[in-house]
């Protein structure tokens, strides 16, 4: 489904290399900083040396746990990579239609779905691309049982509910789905509403960005508290957050801990991270086009955070940047804002080893979850290119958006 490279040309965004600058470089892993002149700004750029080595960790939770682990495609969708994580994984996990069909078409496999609310139509239409369904209350189950039963395809009923416990590192309540006015998930105590008989899997989503301390508590806090509904499952599904790549995250513990739940409760485990797969795997990749010489100076991009990185706004958090530091830790401090009328469109405050110049390369670290696939082009603000960072130092486009697709969502 990618965009025939021919006439993919846009206006060129040239590398500088002053002296100052070429020491933003130094420390970017070597493939990138080869192909970094080739690359046209703004970029997303998929790392497939760095998946590759997340898809090992993936591997071996799954063969030494004995537990199955779904990408989340809310956080991470991009087709181009799914040959270089299907045979990591076992499927998808979706959030509704459109996800679900993706993960049909794109990745292959088994597809999971959940959604707060399904309607008629839109359940009609999951039963031909999804396998399993996870619902959100017992009214939700009673009413759309029986089509997910008359279908024939034999797929596994879920229920979410909220165990109680979270443990999210970032965003607050922003990001917590388990507060106790949560709207995901049956509380302890509709729990007895629900028809178990006809339930496969339960399922907990209650983590971000957490490391194994967070999925292990998790885990105990299950086992301890909601021994008797497990025993009536086939399955638990302990959800996303766990950030099974972070550096430090310490993947044995989570290997123990599911290994001992497996043994007591003798019942199948899903995972479902969506962050944990692609973090560190990718960069957004965007040029100086001013600097603003002001008491801090601020250094006009073509990358956007309200366009580009909107959790960057929404959890607040500042981006990594190759080369850079803290304000006040390198001789330079330089604020970067995007070139959108937002006055809040402001990626964040950097020390640099020396001034920016127009042309200077931004390269943004850890830019995969949860960017490209909650973009927009406020403003009219181009999109950045999809690009792939192959094992052997290419860099393909495998998609440029143009005029058309911003002209085309504008009806
Ligand atoms: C139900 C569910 N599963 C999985 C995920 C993936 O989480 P993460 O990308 O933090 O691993 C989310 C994220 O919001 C979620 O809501």
């Amino acid at each position: 489904m990618h965009q025939p490279r021919e006439g993919m040309r846009k206006e060129e965004t040239p590398l500088q290399h002053s002296t100052e600058s070429s020491s933003l470089y130094a420390e970017l892993p070597p493939r990138l900083a080869e192909a970094l002149p080739r690359i046209s700004t703004p970029a997303y750029v998929a790392d497939a040396a760095a998946l590759r080595k997340n898809m090992a960790v993936a591997e071996r939770i799954r063969a030494e746990a004995g537990c199955r682990i779904l990408l989340a495609t809310k956080s991470f969708a991009m087709p181009a990579v799914f040959p270089l994580m299907r045979d990591s994984l076992d499927g998808t996990t979706a959030s509704g239609l459109f996800e679900a069909r993706l993960g049909r078409e794109e990745f292959g496999k088994e597809v999971h779905v959940y959604s707060p609310a399904y309607t008629p139509g839109g359940l009609k239409a999951l039963l031909e691309v999804a396998d399993h369904f996870y619902f959100n209350s017992p009214e939700q189950i009673s009413r759309f049982l029986p089509a997910v039963k008359s279908s024939g395809k034999g797929g596994k009923i879920g229920i979410r509910i909220n165990p109680g416990y979270s443990n999210v590192t970032l965003g607050g309540d922003l990001y917590d789905p388990c507060s106790p006015q949560s709207r995901f998930g049956v509380s302890r105590t509709g729990l007895d509403r629900l028809p178990w008989d006809e339930i496969d899997i339960l399922h907990v989503h209650a983590l971000c960005e957490s490391m194994a301390d967070g999925s292990v508590s998790l885990i105990r806090h299950m086992a301890r508290e909601f021994g008797a509904y497990i025993g009536r499952v086939s399955a638990v599904n302990f959800g996303g957050g766990h950030f099974i790549n972070k550096q430090g995250y310490d993947v044995d513990a989570l290997i123990a801990a599911v290994r001992d739940f497996r043994a007591e409760f003798d019942v199948e485990v899903i995972l479902e991270p969506g962050s944990g797969l692609v973090v560190d795997a990718g960069y957004l990749v965007a040029t100086v086009l001013d600097v603003i010489r002001s008491e801090t100076d601020i250094a006009i991009l073509d990358a956007s955070a309200a366009c580009h990185m909107p959790d960057v706004l929404e959890v607040p958090y500042t981006p990594p940047v190759y080369g850079a530091a803290e304000p006040g830790v390198l001789p330079y401090d330089c604020i970067l804002g995007g070139n959108t009328c937002m006055a809040g469109d402001i990626i964040g405050e950097y020390s640099f080893p020396g001034p920016l110049r127009t042309g200077d390369r931004i390269v943004f670290g850890d830019m995969m979850q949860y960017s490209f696939v909650k973009n927009n082009a406020f403003n009219g603000t181009p999109l950045p290119d999809l690009v792939l960072l192959h094992e052997d130092g290419r860099a393909e486009v495998v998609r440029r958006f143009t005029y058309g697709d911003f002209r085309s969502r504008l009806g």
